[in-house]
């Protein structure tokens, strides 16, 4: 048994305990009724870095959820390593679909995770994942192995895209000046297969209004003689993707990266499943874009999905009415080269057009973010392998994820460095979803692997 190892035995219980404390805490960054537990799991946040050994901890006030920044300066002349992380969660709703209440955590065993799993909201998306680092911070200063200087910048509002992060980053270069980012708030590929997430997709969330006659109107004195906006609005979605899955929203493909055959060859040699994958999802196809395979779908090419839609009466029985508005919520997955803002311009210039006469059609931007793509031949890329070879066994297989993180491109711009994603959640952890959970096993993986990146990156860099 490694130090590492020995001290995670010894201190597991422990370890797992916080984490089941910090997990009660509901920190829904979405819902404002939840504003007060959130700020309270800030407080929390910051008494762990103390307790894990850094030196300055400082709450730092935002325009909304409070920043938990921490470091431990050892000797400017060595390398410094920022870790980011949140402490927020999305919300937990539909509650009846949970097996345990979110915010009540317990352990139990699965397929996945015969050791057992943590199920609470934010167990692997993000506060265990996050949690790990302060542990593996508590190992390296308690034990005298912090090869380097580390800051933290844990916050409260990834969830709804992180606008004030970016305020505070902009604001703050020198404070967060690094040689190297990590995060851990992705997944791996199975617990025997790792991998490292080398790409992040951008995104464009906008939210859409089709507005018909002046008021609701009886479907039978009416129907037939006016637009109907939910008809309309159906009929507008439908056509945002032609026969083969291709997106027609105008100019949308213009910037995407082509990769090479080369390069999507490689892609298809990571494990994978179809058969797996649909049984674990009960369905009996993929559906997506002609031309690509699963793995491409979902991480190398561009998406538009609709997020929500409503309108008219959906009370008990029957209600004959022609609504007068009625909406839709719609995300667009970005790809390299993309950006943003253009794309939902984009989108906002097609959404209008394609409105018949008879309607008015109003898109409103929510949030968004540009794509990222991390290079392997980076320092901090191959300390991060290394780190994986020594806990694992086995050489990461780098692999970009289909999920957002929007702040991270951000980080390259402002802080000019790179960031390396060293995930230990698996896809099945349910994130995002009811019974949402974190193997103890990754756990105590990551609190076992972080260490190792920190060794490997000191000795590399210099
Ligand atoms: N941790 C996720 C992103 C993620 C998960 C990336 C798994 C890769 C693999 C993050 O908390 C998240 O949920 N991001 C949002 C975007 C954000 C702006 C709300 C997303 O991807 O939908
Ligand atoms: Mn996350
Ligand atoms: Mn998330």
């Amino acid at each position: 048994m490694s130090d590492i190892q020995k001290y995670i035995a010894t201190h597991k219980d422990r370890f797992i305990n916080e984490l089941i404390e910090l997990l009660k805490i509901p920190s829904i960054s979405a819902d404002s009724a939840f504003a007060k537990a959130t700020t309270q799991t800030a407080t929390a946040v910051a008494e762990s870095l103390r307790n894990a050994g850094c030196d300055q901890v400082q709450i730092c006030e935002t325009p909304g959820y409070p920043i938990v920044y921490a470091d431990k300066i050892i000797d400017p002349k060595l390398p410094t390593v920022l870790v980011y992380g949140h402490y927020d969660v999305q919300p937990p709703d539909p509650l009846d679909l949970w097996d345990s209440p979110p915010f009540e955590p317990v352990i139990k065993a699965t397929d996945k995770h015969p050791d057992g799993a943590i199920f609470a909201r934010g167990a692997c998306d993000d506060k265990g994942q996050m949690y790990m680092h302060v542990k593996a911070m508590e190992y390296m200063t308690e034990n005298d192995q912090l090869p380097c200087n580390v800051k933290f910048m844990i916050e409260g509002e990834e969830e709804v895209g992180s606008a004030n992060l970016a305020w505070f980053v902009e604001r703050n270069q020198e404070k967060l000046a690094n040689d190297v980012i990590l995060i851990s708030d992705t997944g791996m590929i199975a617990n025997d297969i790792p991998s490292i997430t080398t790409g992040l997709r951008g995104l464009s969330y906008v939210e859409v209004e089709v507005t018909g006659p002046n008021r609701d109107l009886h479907s039978g004195l009416y129907g037939g003689a006016v637009a109907n906006p939910i008809n309309i609005l159906a009929k507008m979605i439908a056509s945002l993707h032609d026969e083969n899955n291709h997106i027609t929203v105008k100019g949308f493909y213009d910037k995407v990266e082509e990769l090479t055959a080369t390069e999507r060859a490689k892609m298809a040699e990571a494990p994978f499943s179809l058969e797996n994958y649909k049984n674990a999802l009960h369905i009996d196809a993929v559906y997506g874009e002609e031309g690509y395979t699963t793995n491409e779908r979902n991480s190398i090419r561009p998406t538009l999905d609709v997020n929500g839609i409503w309108g008219g009466y959906i009370g008990e029985g029957a209600k004959t009415v022609i609504a007068s508005k009625a909406y839709a919520k719609i995300s667009m997955r970005l790809v390299p080269h993309q950006d943003w803002e253009e794309i939902t311009h984009l989108f906002k210039v097609h959404f209008e057009s394609i409105a018949p006469a008879g309607v008015t059609v109003k898109v409103t931007p929510h949030h968004g973010g540009q794509g990222y793509v991390t290079p392997i031949d980076s320092i901090g890329y191959q300390a991060a392998e290394k780190a994986y070879e020594q806990t694992f066994g086995k050489t990461p297989i780098p692999q970009r994820s289909g999920g957002s993180i929007p702040i991270v491109a951000l980080f390259e711009k402002e802080l000019k460095s790179k960031t390396i994603l060293m995930g230990f959640g698996l896809d099945s952890d349910a994130i995002h979803s009811p019974n949402e959970h974190f193997g103890i096993w990754n756990y105590l993986k990551g609190i076992e692997t972080i260490p190792y990146f920190y060794r490997y990156f000191t000795e590399l860099y210099s």
